[in-house]
């Protein structure tokens, strides 16, 4: 039995995204409507947060927040290595100087202890990523005294101490790229906040710096949710909380039926209620098991190889002296993300559990 690393379907939804996406196209109506208004509404009050604005896509999503939270050329900006390349791209794009700190190998996600080792004087905002679905500890950066800006592109529906990621922070963002949590039917993304100014600013900021589209304050970005994403997001979202339920009993059935036997499994951070966008396990020959696994029909693959601070465009910001993002170069290499989504059945549970004990049981 062959088990895809992204166990999830749209299929059951798709007479709901037709009908609605055809209402929309009926309405003609396909920039800044009734729809984006709605679903901003709706993930704000799913959130519990007073602001959403609709945009673009996740990366847009991190550069508007920044620059709404004030942060500028030559701010320096703390943020982890060990993330997709759009969390440092957008503090380059606005200018900033990311300053990378370490994670904890356990959780993938940033200590407040690893982000206080690399603050200066310049640091002007940390960039908290909730990365594979986990969720940093917002409560505790935010006593560090500098603007907290989630990235919440891989959680969204994850919780710290029972409050949702993306309410957790100054601000946060989504992404709702199709294989996230809560997938749209191509780019799009969000930033939440409580803050009116942050969201004034980032609805500006969103439509060429502009508040009326007649007179341009400043310069900004063509970055908005359309009509029809907005659509297929309201029809999704009231299925987002039992997608994340059926993740987690993934989870757990991994666990019970002995993976942690054989691989050191994802662990949610203290309070993290983790909604497993990714399984991310450890392994010390991840990428030898990887293959084995691939030979038998079972989707693995590792994340983040190659951790930003030794990518060709961002090299130049990677930190002097050998060990200092020692745990992130372990992850790096022995992370090993296995099949997971709403979709993974018990048996499939069972196939991967079995794959893994014969692969990684021998000499792979
Ligand atoms: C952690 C993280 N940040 C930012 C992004 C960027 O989102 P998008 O692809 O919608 O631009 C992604 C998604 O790919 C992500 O995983």
């Amino acid at each position: 039995m062959a088990v895809p690393l992204f166990a999830t379907s749209l299929d059951r939804c798709k007479p709901r995204l037709n009908e609605k996406l055809a209402e929309v196209v009926a309405g003609g109506r396909f920039i800044l409507g009734p729809e984006v208004e709605a679903f901003e509404a709706e993930l704000a009050g799913y959130l519990g947060v007073a602001h959403c604005v609709g945009v673009g896509n996740g990366t847009d999503a991190l550069a508007i927040a920044l620059r709404a939270l004030g942060v500028g050329p030559g701010d320096e900006v703390v943020c982890p290595s060990y993330t997709f390349y759009a969390t440092v791209e957008a503090a380059l794009d606005i200018g900033a100087k990311p300053v990378f700190c370490d994670i904890d190998p356990e959780t993938f996600c940033v200590t407040a202890e690893a982000v206080r080792a690399v603050m200066g004087p310049r640091t002007r905002a940390i960039i908290a990523v909730h990365l594979f679905g986990n969720v940093a500890p917002v409560d505790e950066l935010r006593a560090l005294g500098v603007p907290v800006l989630e990235d919440a592109a891989q959680a969204l529906g994850a919780r710290l101490y029972g409050i949702p990621a993306g309410a957790l922070g100054d601000a946060a963002t989504f992404s709702f790229f199709p294989s996230k949590n809560l997938p749209g039917l191509g780019d799009g993304g969000a930033v939440v906040t409580d803050d009116d100014e942050v969201a004034k600013l980032a609805r500006r900021l969103r439509s060429h710096g502009s508040d009326d589209k007649r007179t341009f304050v400043e310069v900004g970005y063509n970055s908005r949710l359309d009509e029809l994403q907005a659509a297929a997001l309201r029809v999704l979202l009231p299925e987002l909380d039992g997608w994340n339920a059926a993740r987690r009993a993934a989870a757990e059935a991994y666990e019970r039926a002995g993976l942690g036997e054989h691989l050191a499994l994802p662990r949610p951070g203290p309070g993290a209620e983790h909604v497993y966008h990714l399984y991310v396990a450890r392994h010390e020959r991840a990428d030898e098991l990887a293959a084995a696994l691939g030979r038998r029909g079972i989707g693995a693959r590792g994340y983040y190889r190659v951790p930003i601070h030794r990518q060709p465009a961002t090299l130049h910001l990677a930190p002097s002296g050998d060990r200092a993002l020692a745990q992130t170069e372990l992850a790096a290499r022995t992370g090993l993300a296995l099949p997971m989504g709403p979709e993974l059945g018990a048996d499939a549970v069972d196939e991967v559990v079995e794959a893994v004990a014969a692969c990684a049981s021998g000499s792979i």
